[in-house]
């Protein structure tokens, strides 16, 4: 059974995307077996994986409107050694159009009950709100939430409000969910505020933060035009072996956490 994880933060620009396209380009380069879900429809994460967003016919959209089974929007990358949900600018219109469907919040969750044996993690990249797509993200999560947050901006205010809406979801919709890891991205060690966003976040979350901390780095910011994942585009840069550590230190937290079997 995969490991389900969302990606989610309600701000934009805080290295959700540049997250889970990273990390899961490195879980696929140790062997595991990888599906990323684009749940965003800004399919930033289809394009830095070298897909045009605009050709995606189905898409995730499909998906949760019961149009399109997973097999069917599916897409394998060989060179990346992973598979991908992708997203289309069309997703947006779902908020609406699945107000009134039964089971709205569940969509994602049922789709990839049909899929998650095939994989060892499922990455889920969530769009900067927390309304249905961020819900069905969460909902489908059931090994938890990562939560990217960017040094360089005090994030405690956004972050109780991700933190009630987990909650909610916890309560409501799926009681598996909680906290899996706070990451820490665009670090710049010249900057007193790096140092005390860290820092807060720790307080503020005690345990939670990964030891791994995501530097700054123009490489990771050049290489979704090229459509691909840091240890393609610049494996020796900064910011591709803190990624590659991050990758490893959720590796190795999982494994301490109950074998090959998925958390608590
Ligand atoms: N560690 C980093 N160093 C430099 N640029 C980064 C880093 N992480 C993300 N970026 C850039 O910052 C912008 C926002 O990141 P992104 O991952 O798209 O955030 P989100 O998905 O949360 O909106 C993108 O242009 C991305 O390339
Ligand atoms: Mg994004």
């Amino acid at each position: 059974m995969a490991r389900i994880y969302a990606i989610a933060n309600q701000k934009g620009g805080v290295g959700k995307t540049t997250t889970v396209v990273n990390l899961s380009a490195y879980l696929a380069g140790s062997g595991r077996r990888v599906l990323v879900v684009d749940l965003d429809p800004q399919a930033n994460a289809t394009s830095a994986l070298g897909f045009d967003k605009n050709q995606m016919k189905p898409s995730t959209y499909e998906l949760l409107l019961d149009q399109a089974p997973v097999g069917d929007v599916r897409l394998r990358h060989d060179e990346f050694g992973l598979d991908l949900l992708p997203s289309h600018p069309a997703l947006a219109g779902a908020e609406i159009e699945l107000v009134q469907a039964i089971g709205r919040e569940y969509r994602l969750q049922r789709a990839l009950q049909e899929t998650a044996d095939e994989y060892d993690y499922i990455l889920i990249d969530s769009p900067p709100s927390l309304g249905l797509l961020t819900v069905n993200a969460l909902t489908a999560a059931r090994d938890g939430v990562l939560i990217p947050v960017q040094c360089e901006y005090l994030p405690l205010e956004g972050l109780s409000q991700l933190t009630k809406t987990i909650h909610l979801v916890q309560e409501y919709l799926n009681p598996a969910l909680h906290i899996r890891g706070v990451m820490m991205t665009m670090y710049d060690s010249r900057t007193n505020l790096s140092r005390q966003v860290v820092e807060e976040v720790r307080r503020h979350f005690p345990n939670k933060v990964f030891r791994t901390i995501i530097p700054r780095n123009i490489r990771l910011s050049e290489a979704p035009s090229f459509g691909r994942p840091i240890n393609f585009y610049a494996p020796q840069s900064p910011g591709a072996v803190a990624y590659r550590l991050l990758a490893t230190e959720l590796l190795n937290g999982d494994r301490r956490n109950g074998g090959g079997e998925h958390a608590e």
